[in-house]
């Protein structure tokens, strides 16, 4: 009798300070039920402690991600917002190297950059932060970027290291036409007949046409003579090339003439001959790129070629869309 009271009370008090055990499966001993519903409570009251510490922890996780996630972001955005002020400050990024460092110094003066600011924005048109993208720029520019188009001080810039949008699809630009005509109508004065050979062309026009070159000289053999596709200032339809665009027509009567005056019409010789290492191309005297009377004769009167009067490279090496491009190509 005494036994089975003092194995009784032992059993609660251990049961309770135990909590642990499993009471059902001690079928060896006899125990006090209404001991064991105070350890199954006791046990249920820590399981929900329990439960309620891990959804505690689970939430502070889940807050701390949270915050770390607004944080990134927060960065992220500051960045940007910091890239966007450098960039706007026309070219204060601009690398050392290549070949227009060592470009005349023309500065830009506060007339062009307000009359840039102001196409910009009559047109409602944003200015891109992507100017950044660019290596090779000298300083005392306005870069700008409107719709994937690239402008240098105001003027449309389209080279190895500035594309065009493939989309970009304006056809022969009318003002250049008009001076061609102009220009062709007084030549015709002096006995020289000239003509448009190849005006505006679409990004997939060039495509093949580079194709073709690079089938038959290989990538570096077609880089010397034809632009990548979204390189060509044809897409730009601000050039034409005139009669012959070969070698015959080097030193003929016509691109004599052509070298003489056609920047009296706003039109200079886009890839000069000594400029090869700067334009990227060897000299091409049929190729000429309206740029307007007064800048025309600038750089036709000067020797340079467009990139030593922007202060700008033409290398595809600069260009951000180097290898999107060249992968397309590089099986020659
Ligand atoms: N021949 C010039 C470089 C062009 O393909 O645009
Ligand atoms: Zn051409």
């Amino acid at each position: 009798m005494w036994y089975n009271v003092v194995k009784k009370n032992l059993w609660k008090v251990s049961g309770i300070l135990l909590m642990n055990n499993d009471f059902n499966n001690n079928e060896d001993y006899e125990y006090d039920p209404e001991a064991l519903e105070k350890v199954r409570q006791a046990k249920l009251r820590r399981e929900k402690a329990d439960q309620l510490a891990r959804d505690r922890m689970h939430a502070k996780v889940t807050l701390f991600a949270a915050a770390f996630i607004i944080v990134l972001i927060a960065f992220g955005v500051t960045a940007k917002l910091k890239n966007n002020s450098d960039n706007s400050d026309g070219y204060s990024d601009v690398s050392s190297g290549g070949e227009a460092s060592s470009a005349l110094d023309y500065q830009s003066d506060s007339q062009s950059e307000s009359e840039s600011d102001s196409v910009a924005e009559s047109e409602n048109e944003s200015v891109s932060d992507d100017s950044g993208d660019y290596a090779g720029q000298a300083q005392g520019h306005t870069l700008e970027t409107i719709d994937g188009i690239t402008y240098v001080d105001g003027i449309l810039i389209v080279n190895k290291t500035f594309t065009l949008p493939s989309d970009y699809d304006p056809g022969l630009d009318a003002e250049t036409e008009a001076a061609f005509n102009e220009m062709a109508a007084a030549a015709w004065e002096d006995g020289i007949t000239l003509w448009i050979a190849s005006g505006y062309r679409s990004y997939e026009r060039q495509e093949e046409l580079f194709a073709g070159y690079a089938s038959e000289r290989g990538l570096e053999g077609a880089d010397l003579v034809s632009a990548r596709p979204g390189h060509s200032e044809h897409q730009s339809g601000l050039c034409v090339d005139v009669n012959d665009p070969s070698s015959n027509f080097n030193g003929t009567a016509e691109a004599l003439w052509l070298d003489e005056h056609c920047a009296e019409y706003g039109f200079i010789i886009r890839f000069p001959e000594g400029k090869e290492d700067i334009t990227g191309y060897k000299y091409e005297p049929w190729h000429i790129r309206y740029v307007g009377t007064q800048v025309a004769q600038e750089i036709m009167s000067a020797g340079i070629c467009l990139e030593e009067y922007l202060g700008v490279t033409s290398d595809y090496a600069d260009s951000p869309d180097n290898d999107k491009v060249f992968c397309l190509f590089k099986r020659w």
